[in-house]
């Protein structure tokens, strides 16, 4: 009788444990779709007077500092660990890690990437597309894509039309830096051209075909190139440069890329567009500022880090929805426009033209992104230095759900071939391979801060060693042609 009650009370315990597991995983997955912060909901800001636009020295906000500090400290944890073994563990544990399989299993997106799945879950959870203006504008869309390469965000793009607006008539033009260029730097350009190729009249790489947004003859070259068409409802801007070697700093070293981009995007904007602005911290005053520009100008402003964004990274995107073209937008955009080349060293705006209000939504959205990033990291820390099987499966299971619920949430359908911009077939048909040489980022980031000080010839034998470590991608016609030289 006993042993039947202690089995049944075992029984009752266990289920309740199941229960409980279930709510905490369902938890975590919403709140995993769920990070977003609503920065303007039809407040009305007033744009700073145009005699104070870069006249003074740069501010800074001190709750926003100790919040950078703390990132930072938490960040500088993991100077000592090896890039590539950390960044194999933290994908392993990456809680949409199989968004990506199932995709491409059930669905085939064209060009199918991480950024692929970031603007699907956007485009499908914001009123990124102002439907109404369109219709008025006789189904005609056009969107404008900068710092784009390789192109997921205009293959994702297409896909969302296709399955939720299809009669719409869309055309596109997108710019970034010119993969063909031999000038642009291999670590500043994604050497990705597998869509690029086979759509080449919808690039734009500027006056000086370098595709550099930040070059102010090719700033008024998109315009020009860009503006006679009819409306654009849509600008995204996904600017990125690798930061790895300055971890702390991303944000500053960022930050005149986002001036560039946000004053394109205000400069193509027809009245009620909308802009996708990739952006990192909020910290620093110019942010501040941009942030503040963008409130005058949208009637909603929301901050939002998808779930199959790296959780452990400070990737966020600002959605602007509504761009409502303020009279004196021109005269305001002439003037911010004679800073477009030289990186400024004074504030957009003073601090006193940012209304406290504006400042304390930044604080508060800073500190929730940063709490996320924080913790994420931490565990991650946690579980590199003890593994733990039962926390291991449960990682497993929340990325099983994090995958089911992206497919039916966002609703996608496989497209048909006539409703692909290429196709993956043609896409796959010539891989490219114009830098078959690969190199990875060795070591830790204090051994990598360490190899500057060396004395002259402990830097080169370093460098020889490293450089017997550099991977050659070699494609089996290759491998033939260099067979072929040494036979002879
Ligand atoms: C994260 S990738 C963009 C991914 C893209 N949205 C997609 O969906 O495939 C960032 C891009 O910004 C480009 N970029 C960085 N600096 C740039 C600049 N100054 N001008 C133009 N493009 C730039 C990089 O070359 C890279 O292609």
């Amino acid at each position: 009788m006993e042993a039947h009650e202690q089995t049944k009370k075992q029984n009752l315990t266990a289920s309740n444990n199941y229960f409980d597991e279930n709510e905490i995983e369902f938890e975590r997955v919403t709140q995993l779709f769920n990070k977003r912060f609503t920065l303007v909901n039809n407040e009305l800001y007033s744009l700073p007077k145009l005699n104070s636009i870069f006249k003074y020295p740069l501010w800074s906000v001190p709750e926003l500092q100790e919040l950078k500090k703390e990132l930072n400290g938490v960040k500088n944890c993991l100077n000592n660990y090896d890039l590539d073994k950390w960044q194999l563990h933290t994908k392993l544990r990456n809680s949409a890690k199989n968004v990506i399989p199932r995709l491409k299993s059930n669905i085939q997106p064209e060009l199918l990437t991480q950024a692929w799945c970031k603007f699907h879950e956007i485009v499908s959870s914001f009123p990124l597309i102002p439907l109404d203006y369109i219709w008025r504008n006789d189904n005609y869309f056009k969107s404008i894509h900068l710092c784009e390469a390789p192109g997921a965000f205009v293959t994702s793009l297409n896909h969302w039309l296709q399955t939720n607006v299809p009669d719409m008539h869309w055309d596109w033009t997108a710019m970034t830096l010119n993969p063909y260029y031999e000038g642009n730097s291999v670590s500043t350009m994604i050497d990705d051209d597998r869509f690029i190729r086979h759509t080449l009249d919808y690039w734009y790489f500027g006056e000086d075909n370098t595709g550099n947004i930040m070059t102010l003859n090719n700033f008024t070259g998109l315009i020009k190139h860009s503006v006679p068409h009819k409306d654009i409802f849509l600008v995204t801007a996904d600017g990125s440069v690798d930061c790895a070697d300055v971890p702390a700093e991303q944000e500053s070293v960022l930050t005149h890329l986002h001036f560039c981009e946000t004053l394109a995007a205000l400069h193509l904007l027809a009245a009620g567009g909308s802009f996708l602005l990739k952006i990192f911290t909020m910290f620093e005053c110019n942010t501040i500022c941009l942030l503040y520009l963008l409130a005058c100008c949208f009637t909603n402003v929301s901050i939002t880090k998808p779930a199959t964004s790296k959780e452990g990274n400070s990737e966020v995107y600002v959605v602007c929805t509504n761009f409502k073209r303020p009279v004196n937008i021109t005269s305001y955009l002439e003037k911010l426009k004679e800073y477009y080349e030289c990186d400024p060293k004074t504030a957009i705006f003073n601090e006193s033209d940012i209304p406290r209000y504006f400042i304390e939504k930044i604080i508060n959205c800073s500190n929730f992104f940063k709490t996320h990033q924080c913790s994420v990291i931490q565990n991650n820390i946690d579980t590199f230095n003890n593994y733990n099987y039962d926390a291991f499966l449960s990682m497993r299971q929340i990325q099983r759900s994090v995958a089911d619920k992206y497919i039916k949430d966002y609703k996608i359908r496989k497209l048909g071939k006539d409703e692909e911009i290429i196709g993956n077939a043609i896409m796959s048909l010539k891989p490219a391979n114009f830098n078959p040489c690969k190199v990875s980022m060795q070591g830790s980031y204090n051994e990598r801060c360490e190899k500057q000080h060396l004395a002259y010839f402990d830097r080169m034998e370093s460098f020889y060693k490293d450089i017997e470590k550099v991977e050659i991608y070699l494609s089996h016609n290759d491998i033939k042609k260099v067979s072929y030289l040494f036979e002879k």
